[in-house]
């Protein structure tokens, strides 16, 4: 069934995994892009992350939306193509999908193709009324994604679980900007995002008790010696991850335990005992610190909710500056 099969258009493929993992061993300090965590492992470590009790921005971002979706889908209104960047199991997604318009129609993308074809036929089933254009690609390639038309839809780019935060803020812009043409005069944002709070308290959902983040780091060293056949050793590598203050940003590192050298075809990456792979950073926002940013891209803020802890924020905006305010503004 056509609405059933993912479209695919820039999966990642081997290639542009090795050339990306090359050219990251080569430069110094080194960082490899957070995307390259999510294989299937990658994915279902992330899931495991997620249920931990210190990994706190899935449960503040799922209750958020129990509790606020109807009225979220009130301000998206009615025919509406909702479409979700980087998807994965969209465990969050029914919280929204329950309460749309019949005529809504649903676009996750996601960049690992067996997550979405899972997730999409969840979905199905929980919707089946739902038109639903599951479409396997790398959303930060925005500009290139074609969607098929939506003519009388209005184009609603849902974007939870705080995946914003991995990019640098002047990247976040962007981003946003992208999104923006994408969704068009007409269009709105719907995106979850993790606020700044006690160092202790982001120190420890980064570094889970029951190790599921480090395993989730250190995948990205098993999927380079199995996928590329690199000559390294995942144990020769600790998983770390600290609040950096001063930007404000979780990064995740895989430091060096000993002196040793990656081999990636005929090429030797030396490390030095100590010596980082950066693999992650996750940004921290304040309410005005995000409007701000989103502001920057062409978004005008236009409602907000959070958790009663105040953890979370999920913000909605639009392309308009005139379209009613809703108020209050800020519902907890
Ligand atoms: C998927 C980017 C939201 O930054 O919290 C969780 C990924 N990395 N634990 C985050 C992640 C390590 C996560 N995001």
């Amino acid at each position: 069934m056509r609405n059933e099969s993912p479209v695919l258009q820039a999966c990642q493929d081997e290639d542009d995994f090795r050339t990306t993992i090359r050219n990251c061993l080569r430069r110094k300090p080194r960082s490899i892009p957070p995307k390259y965590f999510y294989d299937a492992r990658g994915s279902e470590l992330f899931d495991l992350i997620c249920t931990t009790p210190e990994y706190y921005p899935t449960r503040a971002e799922t209750g958020i939306l129990d509790q606020f979706g109807a009225h979220m889908a009130k301000l998206i209104g009615t025919s509406c193509a909702l479409i979700e960047l980087g998807s994965g199991s969209a465990t969050k997604t029914p919280l929204l999908l329950r309460h749309l318009a019949e005529d809504a129609a649903y676009v996750p993308i996601d960049i690992c193709e067996p997550h979405l074809l899972q997730s999409t036929r969840r979905l199905k089933t929980m919707f089946p009324a739902m038109h639903m254009q599951p479409l396997c690609a790398d959303y930060t390639r925005l500009p290139h994604l074609v969607l098929e038309d939506h003519k009388n839809l209005r184009r609603v780019i849902f974007f939870p679980g705080s995946t914003i935060g991995n990019y640098a803020p002047d990247e976040a812009v962007q981003l946003l900007r992208h999104a923006a043409q994408l969704a068009g005069r007409n269009g709105a944002l719907l995106i979850g995002v993790d606020c700044k709070k006690s160092p202790a308290m982001l120190n420890a959902a980064y570094n889970d008790a029951s190790g599921y983040t480090a395993a989730f780091n250190l995948n990205l060293l098993v999927r380079i010696k199995s996928e590329l056949g690199a000559q390294l050793d995942p144990g020769g590598f600790a998983h770390y991850a600290y609040y950096n203050t001063s930007p404000g940003r979780i990064e995740l590192h895989l430091v060096s335990r000993q002196r040793q050298i990656i081999r990636l075809d005929d090429e030797s990456f030396h490390f030095d005992k100590g010596e980082s792979i950066h693999t992650e950073n996750s940004y921290k926002y304040s309410t005005r610190e995000f409007e701000l940013l989103a502001r920057k891209a062409g978004w005008y803020p236009k409602m907000l909710w959070a958790d009663r802890k105040g953890l979370f924020n999920v913000h909605y905006l639009s392309q308009s500056p005139t379209e009613p305010r809703n108020l209050p503004r800020h519902a907890y």
